[in-house]
């Protein structure tokens, strides 16, 4: 048997393999035109897609590809294959159906993705939720760590616009805190909600020189204890007169018991959250605006940074870990924001620069 032939009976092995997931899936729809179309989907989209798949794995492991060579193809496959994808969930319209079909690509692409230490990562969600400061950390050092095919799928997920757009984003944030910290401030206090891994500030702190003669306080808030221990430790030697107050709270709390909260939370000048708005369904999202805002001194601005649905499509962290986001545009957000009950302030929208991907809402409250 020659080596084409070899890969032919594997190839062969696995489309019948893949084509008996998806039956009992098919078996369900009873709509035959949708029943064609996810079939069709399966078996022109993502069967040939995890071959692709498999036969660079199999080129890695024999040593006759390097990783580095296969990450184009890799993206170029996934983004053609999810785009397909999301066409179908369009089309379906049926979230318990969708998820079966998602679960089943996850399970038929698992010995492929799981290969790299960030979709592992990503899809096990060690902390019981996505988008954890580790996984965070991953997008900002950039640098794949995993070897053979997990190199290409930690290459994809870096390369992914939604990547760019959270270092963009971070950046974003040091440049707004920047400015307020230029002005040398004489008091001042700021509250960074859902910290995680403060790498905004590690970055600012670490590039720039602060000159303070006045005194600023940052609050960091996180849910994750460990978040705020790996910031307390990365930020034991800030830049004079800045300090710390690291507070281990979920902002559901916030919501449950405001005026405990609001006492222990004092009156902040910059109250600002990048990275959690997008997990927040829409009740909770629009009470918390009303309480960060009533945090403000007068003149202070919440700033919270948002995805932009009218721009990004979170396809690959969806489709192979299974990490959503709650979408909304800027319209969406301004409407939330708006409806919250808060009254005499200025809303401004900025959009991220490179992707369009997130923008950022500053509310500002009148000054008296
Ligand atoms: C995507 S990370 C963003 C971290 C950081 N702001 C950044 O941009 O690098 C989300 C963070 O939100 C935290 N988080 C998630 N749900 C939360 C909640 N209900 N209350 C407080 N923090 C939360 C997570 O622990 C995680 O550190």
């Amino acid at each position: 048997m020659s080596f084409t032939d070899t890969c032919d009976v594997k190839d062969i092995e696995l489309k019948s393999l893949l084509e008996k997931r998806i039956a009992p899936i098919l078996d369900e729809i009873n709509d035959t035109t949708m029943k064609e179309k996810v079939r069709v989907f399966w078996v022109d989209s993502v069967i040939p897609y995890f071959i692709t798949l498999d036969t660079i794995d199999q080129e890695i492991r024999k040593g006759s590809m390097e990783p580095t060579e296969a990450t184009d193809d890799v993206i170029r496959a996934t983004n053609a294959t999810l785009e397909e994808g999301d066409k179908i969930e369009a089309l379906l319209d049926n979230p318990t159906l969708i998820k079966k079909i998602k679960d089943t690509f996850r399970i038929s692409g698992a010995s492929y993705g799981l290969q790299s230490d960030f979709v592992r990562h990503a899809f096990e969600k060690p902390g019981g939720y996505p988008g954890d400061y580790e996984t965070l950390e991953f997008i900002y050092n950039n640098k794949p760590t995993s070897k053979g095919f997990g190199y290409c799928a930690d290459e994809a997920f870096l390369a992914n616009d939604y990547a760019k757009a959270v270092r963009n984003r971070k950046d974003t944030m040091k440049k707004l805190l920047l400015s307020h910290l230029r002005k040398d401030p004489k008091e001042s206090s700021i509250l960074n909600i859902a910290c995680g891994a403060s790498r905004d500030l590690r970055e600012l702190f670490s590039e720039n020189e602060i000159n303070l003669t006045g005194q600023v306080t940052f609050t960091l808030i996180d849910k994750s204890k460990d978040a705020l221990n790996f910031s307390r430790d990365q930020l034991s030697n800030p830049p004079q007169g800045i300090d710390f107050r690291f507070l281990n709270h979920s902002v559901y709390d916030y919501l449950k018991n405001p005026d405990y909260y609001r006492d222990i939370l004092g009156k902040q000048d910059i109250v600002y959250s990048i990275g959690l708005a997008d997990y927040i369904p829409e009740k909770g999202f629009r009470d918390l605006v009303g309480f960060f805002y009533s945090l403000l001194n007068p003149g202070g601005q919440l700033i919270i940074a948002h995805k932009d649905s009218k721009h990004y499509h979170p396809l690959t962290p969806d489709w192979w870990a299974d990490w959503s986001f709650h979408l909304r545009d800027i319209d969406d957000v301004i409407g939330i924001a708006k409806s919250s009950g808060i009254e005499h302030f200025d809303l401004t929208i900025e959009q991220e620069d490179d992707t369009n991907i997130i923008f950022f809402m500053t509310i500002q409250k009148k000054s008296a």
